[in-house]
């Protein structure tokens, strides 16, 4: 029976998290399919940020204190921390992704002293190989790929994973990955970019030992909003990371001679904050609130059903490249054709927007926050139109 607008209509009205799309500024006409890559902006960033620019201007050197900039890092931290899994005293805000991997990774091989190889898969990000290149290169170990047939054994000192793949959108089995490294001997270390915020993450319950996650793509903190890390509280001691700047002394001011590493995770700041990032993060986490991630994912899992179901009727010549299950995969569904780059730009010209990855992946994200399952029904329709033209 053939899909209607209407019957997409009367899904949006029963889902109990449409009053959410509000908290977001999202232009009129527009389907955003592409909140995996960048989130789009919640309403009270805007508002946070012109409250910064004021709290900078009226109490200048003092808005550290008084304006609770030096703290941020730490309580972003725990609301993140809530929606992954951890404990609030196991994440900072801080740097990036791609840098926050390099510190924890260096950290986890000198937890593994005598081991010679890092574990990863070819299929992971590319900033994520890049990184565990270079540290392999820093500290003289091997790097090996899991999906390539190396083994996890004595030899492993850390094991790198993304919990959702970036392209295909699968989900990896957390626990059990964890369970095997641990029975080697070796740590693992989870990239959580495709999964906070869209899908239940328990990296407590999953044993897990250090992780790494941006915030611009579902917690839509903005293009280049700061990263988190995580450390599980065992490890926190042992963590002894490679860029000892002062961001992560234990008494800053203090102004000593020696390096004396601050307690937790707070450690694994370098420098200075960057608190105008902070500020608008802390502006668009509100957007959880009063939101579980399970009634977030089973939006998600809604939308991109509709969306595979719709793209059956309507899209024969996109090729399924996700998996078939949707609880088998994060909150997006990827396509493969050899036309997908010129149909995404064609589409985008009619408002849709979702993304391209090389050589012929076509990537649709369903933020569960703001999109409506009636956007999913346009958005097929105005990419068929563009097929059949
Ligand atoms: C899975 C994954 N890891 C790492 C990164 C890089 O993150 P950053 O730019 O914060 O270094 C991205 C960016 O999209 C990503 O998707």
């Amino acid at each position: 029976m053939t899909i209607t607008r209407d019957d997409a209509l009367q899904l949006d009205a029963a889902d109990p998290l449409a009053h959410l799309r509000e908290r977001f500024d999202i232009p009129d006409g527009v389907v955003y399919l592409d909140g995996n890559s960048l989130g789009a902006p919640p309403r009270g960033v805007a508002d946070a940020l012109a409250a910064f620019a004021g709290d900078w201007r009226r109490d200048l050197i003092h808005a550290w204190g008084t304006a609770g900039w030096g703290t941020l890092a730490a309580r972003l931290g725990g609301r993140i921390a809530r929606l992954i899994g951890a404990a609030a005293d196991e994440v900072i805000v801080t740097d990036t992704t791609s840098g926050n991997l390099f510190k924890l990774l260096v950290a986890a091989c000198r937890m593994r002293p005598g081991r010679s190889t890092v574990l990863i898969e070819a299929a992971n990000f590319p900033s994520d190989l890049y990184i565990a290149q270079g540290v392999c290169e820093l500290l003289g170990l091997e790097l090996g790929y899991l999906d390539e047939g190396a083994p996890i054994d004595e030899t492993v000192a850390v094991v790198v994973h993304s919990h959702v793949d970036f392209r295909t959108g699968a989900i990896a089995d957390m626990a059990g990955l964890t369970e095997r490294a641990h029975a080697a001997g070796a740590l693992t270390l989870w990239d959580l970019c495709h999964s906070a915020g869209a899908i239940p993450v328990d990296l407590t319950a999953a044993g897990a030992d250090l992780a790494v996650g941006c915030t611009y793509k579902y917690l839509n903190g903005g293009p280049g909003s700061p990263a988190y890390a995580y450390v599980a509280k065992r490890l926190q001691d042992q963590v002894r990371q490679p860029i000892t700047g002062w961001g992560g002394h234990a008494r800053r001011f203090a102004m000593t001679r020696g390096f004396e590493p601050a307690p937790g995770p707070a450690r694994l700041q370098v420098s200075q904050a960057p608190v105008i990032g902070m500020v608008a993060l802390d502006a668009a986490l509100d957007a959880f609130d009063g939101v579980t991630v399970e009634a977030l994912r089973d939006k998600a899992v809604s939308l991109g059903e509709l969306f595979v179901a719709l793209a059956a009727e309507r899209l024969p010549g996109l090729k399924p490249a996700s998996p078939g299950d949707p609880l088998a995969r994060g909150s997006q569904v990827s396509f493969a054709h050899p036309e997908a780059e010129r149909i995404l730009a064609a589409v985008a010209e009619h408002g849709v927007i979702a993304d391209f990855r090389p050589p012929e992946t076509m990537r649709f994200g369903f933020a569960p926050l703001y999109l409506r399952h009636v956007d999913v029904y346009d958005a097929v329709r105005r990419i068929a139109d563009v097929m059949s033209a």
